[in-house]
């Protein structure tokens, strides 16, 4: 999704403005731009479709330097992916922005500005923005002002970054709805939507709120809220390292996230389970009084972490926890009913995806309990604005299709089931087993990593296929859903997710030899009801790919591609079972030769809605 980074400084800010863009390359985009202001007071601007390293290109033939400066990469909204539509945007050679976000009334501004006089070179939404503080500059004479003026007319969720060749000492930015954060380092300062992408300049950071326009020079920066009144906010030192992430040994960074399993499953449960209990403290000091009070929960996530929450429910009403699950942007535009007791709880890896945010926002807003946030991501927005959070240790994610973040935030959901469990009678016996089987967790991943050359071996069988079926049961429905959407993510072939179950009311029709059907089965009370449907799929001719518990697994070797999945107790079987599906779509993607960590069209953190 969208990148900011801009800069002000005593010293050329060009080469800190690329670094920035590079370190947010992770989040997808489809093109980069930078506008600096040199020292005769002109605003060159720079902008290539593709990769930053094609800015990076044209900057070396012909430098932009210059002490003030924005940049962008571009994720296409309004628009196509395009040199014109790349920011930043300008307003003649007054006024440079880069914009995160949507801004939703852009089609009566820009109406406005063309009887003014403005002419559009772009498609986007952005250049309205442009041209209304140019006009606003105009008028008030002052920067500043003139984007609060122009913000206090926008409607939508963005972040903004501007400058102007009248103020050469001034960098103007403006929070309503996407993330931005202000960088604090010796006589320069910073914005960025991100704070990976300024830890090589700085561990000191501001985070704007939603409302707030930031006056930022070099020697310092005041911010005002959404009335226009001077605020202070909290500073906050970044415990992130800088260190780029690295793709060690691996091909991918997909594939060395995938392998890291192990050891973050593991990171994610130290110092939270001790003695065959949860620390209840690992949820935050107030945790305990909330959870005696919750009744119910309501999940709401998107994407991958979506599925996460999916298999949450089945753990949660094992425990008598009465739970619903949703996609975040239905959520949020629902009038979901909160009865008293109700625990909002959010799983995001980024912690700033706009939807999941925004249900947050109107679960408070409508009264629940408390929210817990279940976050990759200390200083992000979610976790900020959740009273709980329970983080997940992934690491960094680099790949756009998740992985590791899937896998812990199962493990942190397994902890959440187990102590609301507790207080609807799960016995300590009964809680030291299910906590002894976290502890063989990360082994047993170990142990489905080993299936790689396997499941290499078996991707072949889709290189040609234009379609693919994914089954599961129970908690494992939701591990087929999150198979399929990382086939269908990172191999660009088209992949859908059934309940066994639901086989014969539909998808059946699909069956035939020309489409793999792929079905994880562990070894629990299913197990003869997964036979039935696969025997289905037999009899259509359809192919057979599962992934199954080794104690079951002799009831499906004829006739079927069949890896053998060791033996994994039921309550952890949907994060080792995710695992050789994760290594699936990856061989698929391989073979296809597809951009497997940033795969088209998509984005890696999401802040529009
Ligand atoms: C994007 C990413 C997915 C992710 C989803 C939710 O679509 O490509 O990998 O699952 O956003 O993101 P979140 O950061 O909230 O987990």
């Amino acid at each position: 999704m969208c990148g900011i980074v801009g800069a002000i400084a005593e010293r050329n800010v060009t080469p800190i403005l690329l670094e920035g863009l590079r370190r947010l390359e992770y989040r997808g985009y489809d093109s980069a731009g930078v506008a600096t202001l040199d020292a005769e007071r002109h605003l060159n601007r720079k902008r290539a479709v593709g990769k930053v390293q094609a800015l990076a290109d044209l900057l070396e033939a012909d430098p932009a330097p210059g002490r003030l400066g924005i940049a962008h990469t571009r994720w296409a909204t309004h628009g196509v992916p395009s040199e014109r539509n790349a920011h930043p945007h300008v307003s003649g050679a007054d006024v440079a922005l880069v914009h995160n976000g949507i801004i939703e009334n852009y089609k009566e501004l820009k109406e406005e500005l063309i009887g003014l006089g403005y002419r559009f070179e772009s498609e986007t939404d952005t250049e309205v923005v442009a041209h209304l503080i140019a006009h606003h500059l105009v008028q008030e004479g002052d920067l500043l002002s003139a984007v609060q003026r122009a913000v206090a007319r926008l409607t939508g969720a963005f972040s903004l970054g501007v400058i102007s060749r009248h103020e050469p000492g001034r960098l103007v930015a403006a929070r309503v709805g996407s993330p931005l954060v202000i960088g604090i380092g010796i006589g320069e300062h910073f914005i960025a939507s991100d704070v990976f992408a300024l830890l090589p300049v700085t561990q000191n950071f501001v985070f704007l709120e939603e409302g707030d326009v930031a006056d930022l020079s070099r020697s310092g920066f005041t911010i005002y809220d959404r009335a226009g009144h001077l605020v202070e906010r909290p500073r906050a030192v970044s415990a992130q390292s800088a260190g780029v992430a690295d793709k060690g040994t691996y091909r991918h960074f997909m594939l060395k996230e995938i392998f890291e399993q192990p050891a973050v499953i593991a990171d994610t449960l130290e110092g939270r389970i001790s003695n065959g209990r949860v620390l209840e403290s690992c949820f935050g000091f107030e945790a305990p009084a909330v959870l005696d009070a919750v009744q119910q929960v309501h999940i709401v996530a998107c994407g991958t972490s979506f599925h996460a929450g999916m298999v949450a429910r089945y753990w949660l009403e094992e425990q008598g926890v009465p739970c619903s699950v949703e996609v975040a942007s239905e959520y949020r535009y629902r009038r979901p009913v909160i009865a008293p007791g109700t625990l909002f709880v959010s799983i995001s890896q980024s912690g700033e995806t706009a939807d999941t945010l925004a249900a947050l926002r109107s679960a408070k807003a409508a009264g629940c309990l408390s929210s817990l946030a279940i976050c990759n991501v200390p200083e992000s927005s979610l976790v900020r604005e959740s009273a709980l959070t329970l983080m997940t240790r992934a690491g960094r994610e680099i790949g756009v299709a998740s992985t590791k973040a899937f896998t812990t935030q199962l493990v942190a959901l397994r902890l959440l089931a187990i102590v609301l469990g507790r207080r609807r009678g799960l016995a300590a016996e009964q809680e030291a087993a299910l906590v002894a089987a976290l502890e063989h967790l990360p082994r047993q991943v170990e142990e489905a990593l080993g299936l790689n050359d396997a499941v290499e071996a078996m991707a072949q069988f889709f290189g040609e296929k234009e379609h693919a079926l994914f089954l599961g049961r129970g908690s494992e429905y939701p591990v087929a859903m999150e198979g399929a959407l990382k086939l269908k993510e990172i191999s660009y072939i088209h992949a859908e997710a059934y309940a066994a179950g639901e086989l014969k009311h539909g998808p059946l029709a699909l069956v035939d030899a020309n489409m793999p059907v792929v079905c994880v089965i562990p070894d629990n009370a299913l197990v003869e009801k997964v036979i039935s449907n696969l025997q289905e799929v037999r009899a259509r001719g359809g192919e057979l790919f599962l992934f199954a518990d080794s104690g079951v697994a002799s009831h499906f070797s004829e006739g079927t591609h069949l890896l053998q999945v060791g033996h994994v107790d039921d309550s952890i079987a949907p994060v080792v079972f995710t695992v050789p599906l994760q290594l699936l779509a990856y061989h698929v993607a391989v073979l296809k030769g597809t951009d497997v960590d940033q795969p088209r069209n998509l984005a890696k953190s999401v802040t529009v809605e």
